[in-house]
């Protein structure tokens, strides 16, 4: 018998489980809890609730950790690539070089969508966030490949991952490329996976377009730094639909959807906005800080603070510098990254943010880079999107490997009337 805590209700005492993780986290198991007590856990927002068991990301919020895999991010921003963070993740092992080659060749032969998929954007309204385009696109895959839907089938699933890895940035330029009535521009199979997008965001038939090697690289390097985050929002959304056993589109539907929000990954648009807004409304950084910092108002610091970095996030700091190198090779003067590095030096050394241990997270200098290669603010989020996505797939690979694995479905504590009877409208 394994390491056990004591639960005391009343003159009742009952001994849980402890489950210790390859770190050290411990937690209590309480999957018997409710047999044995009757009671169940409350913690909304999931901060004390470890919803499984996994090994492909490692935090430590505290000291500023992140590992995929057991790898620190500072290494693989610095000496890997996207797709090979993707087998990573997806596999659990670094690639040889063989299978490296494979699986990109797989990639590079599946970025076509099916043309009726065109009349799907065509169907949506000009300007709708490319979010909403995406989770649609997306979700609209499992109708274009019904032979893929088969979770139990791991060549139908590989098959699936592939075309979703491939495919995800042929969708998300078609969605750029409809909100400003361009045509679509077709994959190039001569390009890497960067380079590719960006040729076809910004391509035109009417003209070649030369791929900048300093962007692409500063775009490879921004999708490994978002390729997975653990149990985040989005993550968990993925999880929790793939419980229930729909196909991986469906599931990655989900995630694109939770992602869109601004307290997650919509959280890289709203920085900009803000810093632009700071830039228009001269000196309104402490005005704004002080908003921020007002519980009667809702304004936040945007790409500040997390659920679980009580410390700096690994990726801030790293975005912060590529940011400075990015704009320095490109010759680009950006005032809105003189804003945010000011920002963030008057909010930590702000007792607010300190005491509350709010520090820049992924978000706060991602939108700086993106901004300075040529992203349209309205496409940051869609960018978080593709480099979460092998993350995404690890997480609900893992799920479904799972012999354990149930469909998700919490508990309530119930706070509604107590029973009462049906009273007839003439008597209300
Ligand atoms: C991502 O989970 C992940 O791993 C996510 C992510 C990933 O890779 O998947 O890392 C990506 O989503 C990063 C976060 C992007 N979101 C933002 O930058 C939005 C701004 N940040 C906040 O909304 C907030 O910090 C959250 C949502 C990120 C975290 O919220 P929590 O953990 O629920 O914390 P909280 O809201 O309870 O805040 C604790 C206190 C509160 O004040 P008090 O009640 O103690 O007075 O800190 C305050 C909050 O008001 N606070 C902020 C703040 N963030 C928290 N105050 C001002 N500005 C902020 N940004």
């Amino acid at each position: 018998m394994g390491q056990t805590a004591k639960i005391q209700c009343g003159d009742q005492g009952f001994e849980v489980p402890l489950i210790v993780g390859s770190e050290g986290e411990t937690a209590l198991d309480i999957r018997q809890l409710r047999a044995k007590t009757g009671m169940i856990t409350y913690d909304p927002g999931y901060g004390n609730t470890g919803a499984c068991l996994s090994a492909v990301t490692f935090i430590d919020g505290e000291k500023g950790i992140l590992r995929y895999r057991g790898y620190p991010i500072e290494q693989l921003a610095e000496k890997s690539t996207f797709l090979e963070v993707a087998m990573l993740l997806l596999n659990g092992e670094l690639p040889r070089k063989d299978e490296l080659v494979s699986f990109t060749g797989e990639i590079t032969r599946h970025t076509m969508i099916h043309e009726d998929m065109k009349w799907l954007y065509r169907s949506l309204p000009k300007d709708a966030h490319p979010m909403a385009v995406c989770a649609a696109v997306v979700g609209a895959l499992s109708t274009f490949y019904p032979g893929l839907q088969d979770n139990t089938d791991s060549t139908k699933v590989n098959a699936a991952i592939l075309r979703l890895m491939a495919k995800l940035p042929t969708i998300a330029a078609g969605a750029h490329k409809h909100s400003i009535g361009q045509p679509f521009i077709y994959p190039d199979n001569s390009l890497d996976y960067c380079s590719n997008f960006l040729k076809m965001m910004f391509g035109t038939p009417c003209e070649p377009y030369m791929v900048d090697p300093v962007v692409a690289r500063a775009l490879d390097r921004l999708l490994i730094l978002h390729a997975d985050h653990e149990q985040n929002c989005s993550t968990s959304s993925v999880r929790m639909v793939g419980s229930s056993q729909p196909p991986l589109y469906a599931s990655i539907s989900a995630g694109i959807s939770a992602l869109w929000g601004p307290l997650h990954g919509g959280a890289n648009q709203e920085v900009i906005e803000m810093l632009e807004r700071i830039e228009r409304e001269e000196g309104s950084a402490e005005n704004f800080l002080d908003r921020a910092k007002d519980r009667n108002d809702t304004t936040k610091l945007m790409g500040f603070g997390h659920r679980v970095y009580k410390n700096h996030d690994p990726r801030a700091l790293i975005l912060k510098a590529t940011a400075r190198e990015v704009l320095e090779r490109l010759g680009v003067r950006s005032k809105l990254l003189e804003i945010a590095m000011k920002l963030e030096e008057r909010a930590l050394s702000d007792d607010y943010f300190v005491s509350r241990k709010l520090y820049p997270n992924v978000d706060f200098y991602s939108g700086i880079i993106y901004k300075a290669i040529g992203i349209p603010v309205n496409m940051f989020t869609v960018l978080f999107a593709i480099g979460r996505l092998p993350g995404w797939i690890a997480h609900w690979k893992e799920m479904h490997a799972d012999r354990e694995a149930r469909i998700s479905r919490p508990r309530q504590v119930y706070t509604g009337a107590q029973k009462r009877d049906y009273v007839a409208i003439a008597q209300r």
